[in-house]
């Protein structure tokens, strides 16, 4: 083994960095014995260097980010600050001085990965971030090494721990919204200001990044279509479970069937209770990778939380110190294929729609002349008449009529375009005996 350490800096020391620090300390010698050199945590840098961090050596603090990157005797960077500047202007820096970088910045990967990348290259290092997705989950170094002889054609995944906890209260509870964010910010899953996760920009982001692995392409979080959850409803939930689905924010990355382009997509969707990502629980996260040869995969575990992030953060660092041991860097950036990212309009789905209207004669038929016009075709229609105090009535049971009276109409569509589907639901709200449109929402995972 070689007996000179490999240098590494930390950039950022709060939940995961503490982690890493710790566990670089106290694994150290197994570190260096699958790395072939010892590792020695050469500086740290943080914003407020007084904060007591308890097993982090207090001599490697400093608060001067640039000059730590700019030593020039690192061989790995590890960033887990987060967020877009100053951070791109350190790992460039980092880059220039010949550090290979790990990074667990979804947010940076997603909105500028291939410059970074370029830069990487340029400069013979290597740019990992396994931990930017699904926290310990292994998911890129397989989409990116082993599924390599592979095609993949779909990549379905619940990647959003808070929003998952936030769901599975709604389900589990019958709890609204609200409430179950509550529960989630009580119990520390989600944050003070949980917008980034409850809006669906996390789970975009990481999004973006699948895809982009997973179809050799170039995807940002702008190609993204996004939908959080806020607008889900107790009401969707149940209506879900009478389906036999439940409810789940989902990342969706798809080639197109002429395989000429691919989408990506986050949005909350019903899937049926037979699906495996229907029993995914709590804040965990799972990912579902569909590969022409491979057939069906299930990436499943822990997808936040400092220990779980920094084992993805350690794995690219010792793979990264590998590479600088024997001179060489991984595999960098395959975007060859080019495909462009299809808008949302494009998608092919369906959609469980929930409508309040008149019930009287022919209102059924005037509904669906509307999705026939748009060639959507119905798959199931449920009347749940309120009439009889409320009680859900099939239309065939619905009794004695009361003109004037209002009914719950539940459609769900076959397969078809989504742009088809909006514009169904488009002119839907324009009938007079559609009194309103109660939910939207797509059905996947059949
Ligand atoms: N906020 C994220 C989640 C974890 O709730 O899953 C970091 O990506």
């Amino acid at each position: 083994m070689r007996t000179r350490p490999l240098k590494v800096a930390l950039l950022g020391c709060g939940v995961v960095g503490s982690e890493v620090a710790r566990i670089m300390t106290t694994q150290a010698d197994d570190l260096a014995a699958r790395i072939g050199a010892p590792v020695e945590l050469a500086g740290i840098a943080v914003r407020r260097p007084g904060r007591v961090r308890a097993g982090v050596p207090a001599d490697l603090l400093t608060t001067d980010a640039t000059a730590l990157v700019k030593r020039g005797d690192l061989d790995v960077v590890v960033e887990v600050i987060g967020g877009i500047e100053p951070v791109r202007t350190l790992i460039t820096t980092a880059f220039e001085h010949g550090a290979s970088v790990v990074s667990a910045n979804k947010a940076l990967l997603a909105a500028d990965g291939a410059a970074l990348h370029a830069k990487a290259a340029e400069h013979g290092v290597d740019l990992y971030y396994e931990a930017a997705v699904a926290g310990a989950i292994p998911l890129l170094r397989p989409l990116r090494e082993s599924l390599a002889g592979d095609r993949v054609n779909r990549v379905l995944g619940i990647v959003n721990g808070t929003t998952n906890f936030i769901l599975d209260r709604m389900d589990g509870t019958g709890a609204g919204y609200s409430e179950a964010l509550d529960e989630a910010t009580a119990l520390g899953y989600a944050e003070a200001d949980p917008t980034a996760d409850v809006e669906g920009f996390d789970a975009a982001a990481k999004a973006a990044i699948l895809a982009g692995i997973a179809f050799h392409t170039r995807v940002t979080i702008d190609d993204v279509h996004r939908e959080g959850l806020t607008e889900v409803t107790a009401a969707d939930i149940a209506s879900a479970r009478k389906m036999g689905c439940t409810v789940k924010l989902l990342a969706i990355c798809e080639r197109t069937p002429d395989g000429r382009s691919v989408t990506a997509r986050v949005h909350p969707a019903m899937i049926p209770l037979s699906h495996p990502l229907a029993s995914v629980r709590e804040a965990y996260n799972a990912v579902f990778v569909e590969a022409e040869a491979a057939g069906r995969l299930m990436f499943y575990g822990p997808g936040a939380g400092g220990a779980p992030t920094a084992s993805a953060v350690l794995g690219d660092l010792v793979a990264a110190c590998r590479n600088k041991l024997a001179g060489v860097t991984g595999a960098g950036e395959s975007a060859y294929t080019q495909l462009p990212v299809s808008p949302m309009g494009d998608v092919v789905t369906r959609y469980h729609i929930s409508l309040d209207v008149a019930d009287k004669p022919g209102v059924l038929a005037q509904v669906a002349t509307v999705f026939a016009e748009h060639d959507v075709s119905i798959d199931t229609v449920r009347q749940q008449s309120r009439i009889q105090g409320g009680d859900e009535t099939a239309v065939e049971q619905a009794g004695p009529r009361r003109e004037g009276g209002e009914a719950s109409l539940v459609v769900v569509t076959h397969r078809a375009p989504d742009a088809a589907l909006s514009a169904t639901v488009g002119s839907l709200r324009k009938l007079d005996t559609v009194r309103g449109v109660a939910s939207i929402m797509r059905v996947e995972g059949e």
